[in-house]
């Protein structure tokens, strides 16, 4: 993949910084006192390297990370996962029209238009990929991107990752890095203390849901380890209360049918938590709360928008913010979105993470979105 390189890890040592282990596939490219730049335009000089081989055992030399120590150029420390030779324009990739191929998705015009203004921006069939095949169209494109489209399934996306890496085409998050905010379980334990209990299955099945919660008590919610059926509230997925198993199967179970071969891994159950309730959705009555919908982008909060309103970012204070930047910097994936929810009792809990690729940018307005790539690069001109 040329000159974007991927950080694996970090490892502090005293005295000397941080070393930074990347992969190993372009390791014969970097040289001691190359510059390199993260995804925020904040610049390092190579000043060491080594191969890692005491840290990793028996793994075979050419799949052995190479390690390197940087020297900061503006101060501050790599910022998300990727380090490049020249941080260029970003490319940005929609899926097409279903029926006229070198269109927009009706519902990514809006994004499309927006994007177009500063970036390269492709097209290809999200129906093509669903079967194994990549078909582009639209501008060239290659180098480092961001998809913006439908939700993919882990494998799906890996899928779609590796046939546009073939291409020249490097999305900003792995698989890996995807796979583990997309998906409840892959997120939940480095965020436990900040969101609610829960707890989850793999088969997709009402009796090992009830089990896994079974010393629960009071109201559940349940989902898969993507979605939820939120709109179908009452039905399918708040449940009054979990140890009441004649009804919690019930609510399970319409749940798990429901969502037939659309459920994602398997059934998840979270503790209900009394959130700031600000109404009721028009159309299918579930309970809307004071909810943030927060763009983390190379570990910095990107933009926050309210969820369901237009009221943007409004009800959130200066030390919430704070709050919100240490989550941003505990995020193992360059882009993210994380969604926040203000309990009853006034403060903030994360509701969900998401690949930042595919959430909807809710009431947050594609030029404000798009703009913000642009704001950023024209900082990176002046600096
Ligand atoms: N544990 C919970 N306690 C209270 N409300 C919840 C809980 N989980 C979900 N909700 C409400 O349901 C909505 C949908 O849940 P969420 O986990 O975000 O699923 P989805 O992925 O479908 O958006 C949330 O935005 C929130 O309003
Ligand atoms: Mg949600």
């Amino acid at each position: 993949m040329g000159d974007i390189f991927r950080i694996l890890a970090r490892f502090k040592i005293d005295e000397r910084g941080i070393i930074y282990t990347i992969e190993n596939s372009n390791k014969a490219n970097i040289r001691i006192g190359d510059i390199l730049f993260d995804l925020r335009n904040n610049g390092f000089r190579v000043k060491g390297m080594e191969m890692l081989r005491r840290l990793l055992g028996d793994t075979p030399m050419d799949e052995i990370p190479v390690g390197i120590l940087l020297e900061p150029l503006s101060g501050a420390e790599v910022m998300g996962n990727i380090l490049v030779r020249e941080l260029k324009n970003i490319n940005f990739l929609f899926c097409n029209h279903p029926l006229y191929q070198k269109r927009v998705d009706e519902d990514y015009k809006g994004e499309y238009q927006a994007a177009g203004l500063d970036h390269a921006c492709a097209l290809f069939s999200f129906e093509d990929m669903e079967t194994g095949t990549l078909s582009l169209y639209g501008e060239e494109i290659s180098g480092l991107t961001i998809y913006r489209g439908w939700m993919m399934k882990p494998e799906m996306y890996r899928d779609f990752y590796s046939k546009l890496e073939e291409r020249g085409i490097i999305l900003i998050n792995t698989p890996k890095e995807y796979e583990k905010y997309h998906l409840l379980p892959g997120w939940y334990d480095d965020f436990k203390e900040e969101t609610t209990a829960t707890v989850w299955e793999k088969q997709g099945n009402v009796k090992s849901a009830l089990l896994a919660a079974a010393s629960w008590e009071g109201a559940c919610i349940v989902k898969d380890y993507v979605k939820s059926r939120k709109h179908e509230w009452y039905d399918a997925c708040f449940i009054p209360e979990i140890s009441d198993a004649v009804n919690a199967a019930k609510v399970i179970g319409n749940f798990i049918d429901r969502q037939g071969e659309g459920l994602v891994g398997g059934v998840v159950l979270r503790q209900f938590e009394r959130l700031k309730q600000i109404g009721f959705h028009e159309r299918s009555g579930m309970p809307l709360s004071e909810e943030y919908r927060v763009f983390i982008y190379a570990g910095k909060v990107f933009a926050v928008d309210d969820y369901w309103t237009e009221n943007i970012g409004a009800g959130i204070s200066d030390e919430e913010y704070q709050w919100i930047e240490s989550i941003a910097k505990r995020v193992k994936s360059n882009f993210v979105t994380v969604d926040l929810a203000r309990k009853e009792d006034g403060t903030l809990i994360i509701m969900e993470f998401g690949d930042g690729q595919v959430s909807g940018l809710q009431q947050l307005k594609p030029e404000k979105f798009y703009g913000m790539f642009r704001q950023r690069r024209e900082r990176q001109k002046r600096g």
